[in-house]
Parts: C-alpha cells; structure tokens; sequence
C-alpha cells in the first residue's frame, strides 16, 4: 500500500472536512478560548492568595505562576508573533520563560502578584478577541487554519491540568467538587480481558489536523505486528493484587533503573495510597476515600507500569501500537481521527474536561470503543507506552523548539490518550505528552499488551 492509499486525511479532507468559513473558525477560536479561561479562573479562584503564591510540591510551579505564564504566551505568540506588538512589560518576561527558570525556583522570583497576574491575563485577552475578530487565516503559515491561536488554547488547557495536578498535591480542605462519572455499563464484566489488533500498515501521526502540535507531524505509515491489548485500563484492583504478591519487593519484576528507583524513592504503592488496615485507602482533591477497585489506577510512574506489566506476563504497549489500537479501523484500512470515529469528542464518548475529577470505572464509555474493542483510550488517565518520546520521520520543529524538540531522546517516555484532566481542544488521539520515568504526580495509569501471532498466508 502506498502513503497516500493509507492517510484518511487525503480523503476526508482533515480535520474540518475541507477549510471552514472564517467565522466558523473565529467562533470556534472563541470558544476554545473562552472555555480554557473559565477553567483557569475556576482553578485559580478556588484557593485563598496565599496559597496561590506558595509552592505546593517542588515538582510544580505556585498558582500565580501558571497564571501569568498563560497570559505572557499568549501575549508572545498571539499579540508579538501574529499581531506584531512590542512586548506589553519586558522586564517580566524572563520570568515566565519556563527554560530561564525550572519550576523548583520560581517561587523565589519577583512574580506578578495574583491580582496583577489576574489583570494581565485580562488585558491580553481583550487584546487578543480583537486580533482575532480583524486577522485573516490565509498567508503566514501561523494563522493557517488558525494554528496560532489554537495552539495557545492548548497552551492553556495544557496548563490547566499542570494546576489541577497542584491541587491534587496541595495539602489541606477540599476547594474542588465534581459529579461521579458513576458506575460501569452492565457489559463492563463481561468483556474480554484484551482485544486483537492485527497486523500490517497504518497511517500514524497527521499532517492535515489543523491545531496538531509539530511533535503529531507529519503522517507516516508504520508497520505494526499482530498484538493483543488490553481492553480497558489497568485497575487499582489489579493493581492492588500486584502489591499483595509482594510485586514491589522482587526485583524480578523491575528493570534495572526501576529497582534502584524503587529502593531509593521507597515506593511501596501509587502515590496517595495508604494502607489503613486492610483495605487502601487514598487523597483525592484534599478527601480521604477508599481505593475503588473498578477504577482506572492512577499516579504510577513508568517504572511501577512497567514492573506490573512484567509480573502480569505483559509489556506496556509501544506508543505506535497504542496509536494504531485507537485509531486503525480494519474494515476501510483507514486511520480515524478518534477511537469513535471522525466526530469531536462529547460527553458520551470520553471522560475529559475536568468534568469529573477522576476516571470513570473501567469498561465505561462503549460508545467511544475503537474499533478493536478497546475502551477508555481518550480520556479517564494518560497511559504509559514503552517508546521513548522522539521525532517522527519528517518531523520539523515549529513553531518552536522549546515545545517537543529540546525534550526528545531517551530520558522521556511517552503517553498517550489524555486523562479526565485534558481538554476535549487537546484530545486528540494524536496528542503526545511525555515524562520522567519516575514521575507520578501526573494522571497517569496504563494499559498492558503482548505479541500475537502473525497469520500465515
Ligand atoms: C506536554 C505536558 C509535557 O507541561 O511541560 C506547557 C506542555 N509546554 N507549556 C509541559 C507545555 C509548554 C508540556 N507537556
Ligand atoms: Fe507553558
């Protein structure tokens, strides 16, 4: 099969099904827009200003520093970049540049204090709305399909689960409250443990979304043997049993670098789980709760997924068989925009938008299987692959470095499918987020796959 055979996108015209009208986009702009600041405000109300300015964890910046940051990116790439402007205060921007600056450090910086930070924000907006409603989406290729400003509304989103995972970490009373996701479908028992995934072609990455991050780009076939996946998110019952079976005291289980992480960090449990006589319990969003067993595990780092996997007689998925797991239909041989299909995500389809504050229970969302059977592969926890995070062939960094380039190589690891904590602008099944190995204060959770047997003939 050739490329061209194998890419949807050269079919179904992307994204939008062909360009939409320029106030199709605005609106949509608008929107997307509007939406991320009402979940900022909501983050970032929340809490009193002193715990706005503190820092809760050394692995995240204070509040007040993703506030302003927000505002200092969009004023970068929207007001300078396409508008043309000088910068609004260049004595703060230094301050807001994440690669000046690592998180352990800012709270000793001069920052913006909340209420400056809230009216900066403010400013660069109504700058912004006005910028949008004049600025054309033809010529630069910055504004085509209106990537610029796309790419801020998930800038901002993307920063709006770094703030919920402070809040997540932050210790004292709860300030955030949501609805259940409540309870697993009837089927939800019954389904088959994995899902086969034949082998052969298929088109990954994309070249036609029009808001994909460069580190998406471009679409390239890529062979992928049979495998079984599966079918919905390790769950913190499974999980609980790799525990009981002493899963954290057998080196048999962990790579090298993950057994001296283990012994040196004392990991005995996901983060926020405690034994409290014989059943776990766990902190979430400042209440205590039992550990509910259906659900998704979550707050595992790449080393715990990995050594589960090992004791279950599994691996983690690589990040192109997760990719084709969500997105190859066998029955047209073509790659779709979501597990579903082609349509945006709503609410019957994928557990996003910080709608709940937690995953839903496994085996939720059949509406929004793949193909294969797999469920839950957008939404309710990123998920672990084995990949490092590195470029796809063809990869050009844009419309800067500092996004994805600079991070590439072996120290990353991938995951995909965002968690109940993304935006529905960023969940796409496309959206690659990387980490430490070690890290677990993110949303994390994985599934687990092994080899299957390709077919003769
Ligand atoms: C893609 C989640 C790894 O938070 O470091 C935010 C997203 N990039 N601002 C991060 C990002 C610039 C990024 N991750
Ligand atoms: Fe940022």
């Amino acid at each position: 099969m050739t490329e061209s055979q194998l890419d949807p996108e050269a079919l179904s015209g992307g994204a939008w099904g062909g360009s939409p009208p320029e106030e199709v986009l605005r609106a949509a702009i608008a929107r997307e827009l509007t939406g991320a600041r009402q979940r900022t405000a909501l983050l970032t109300d929340a809490v009193d200003e002193d715990d706005l300015v503190r820092q809760h964890s050394p692995l995240m910046s204070p509040l007040v520093w993703d506030l302003a940051h927000i505002a200092n990116q969009e004023e970068l790439w929207l007001l300078r970049e396409v508008g043309g402007r000088d910068s609004m205060h260049p004595e703060i921007d230094p301050l807001y540049d994440a690669f000046e600056h690592p998180r352990s450090e800012r709270p000793t910086l001069p920052l913006l204090a909340p209420g400056e930070a809230r009216a900066y924000g403010h400013e660069v907006r109504g700058r912004v709305l006005d910028l949008l409603d004049r600025v054309p989406f033809t010529g630069p290729r910055l504004l085509g399909g209106g990537f610029a400003f796309g790419m801020i509304a998930q800038h901002e989103v993307q920063h709006d689960e770094t703030m919920l995972i402070t809040h997540q970490i932050r210790a004292g009373a709860p300030v955030l409250a949501a609805p259940s996701p409540g309870p697993a479908p009837a089927d939800a028992l019954r389904l088959p443990a994995e899902v086969l995934v034949p082998g052969g072609p298929f088109t990954m990455g994309t070249s036609t979304e029009p808001w994909a991050l460069d580190n998406e780009r471009p679409a390239h076939a890529v062979q992928v043997a049979p495998f079984y996946l599966d079918t919905t998110p390790v769950t913190s019952g499974a999980y609980a049993a790799f525990i009981d079976d002493g899963g954290y005291d057998d080196p048999r289980w962990w790579t090298g670098a993950g057994w001296e992480h283990r012994q040196q960090a004392g990991l005995t449990a996901p983060l926020y789980w405690r034994r409290d006589g014989g059943q776990w319990t766990r902190r979430v969003f400042g209440r205590l709760e039992p550990v509910p067993p259906d659900e998704p595990v979550l707050h595992v780092s790449w080393y715990e997924a990995d050594a589960y996997a090992r004791w279950a007689g599994r691996r983690l998925p690589t990040e192109a068989e997760w990719e084709k797991a969500a997105r190859f239909d066998p029955a047209t041989g073509l790659t779709r925009r979501y597990p579903w299909g082609n349509a945006e995500p709503e609410a019957s389809l994928a557990n996003l938008g910080q709608v709940f504050l937690r995953p839903a229970p496994a085996g939720s969302y059949p509406a929004g299987a793949a193909p294969c059977g797999a469920r839950q592969l957008i939404g309710d926890v990123w998920e672990w692959t084995s990949s490092d995070f590195g470029p796809y062939p063809g990869f050009e960094a844009w419309p800067y470095k500092e996004y994805s380039e600079v991070f590439f190589g072996p120290e990353y690891k991938v995951l995909r499918g965002g968690s109940f904590g993304v935006s529905p602008v960023a969940g796409r099944a496309t959206f690659r987020n990387w980490d430490y190995p070690i890290r677990r204060q993110i949303f994390s959770g994985f599934r687990t796959a092994r080899s299957g047997v390709a077919e003769s003939g």
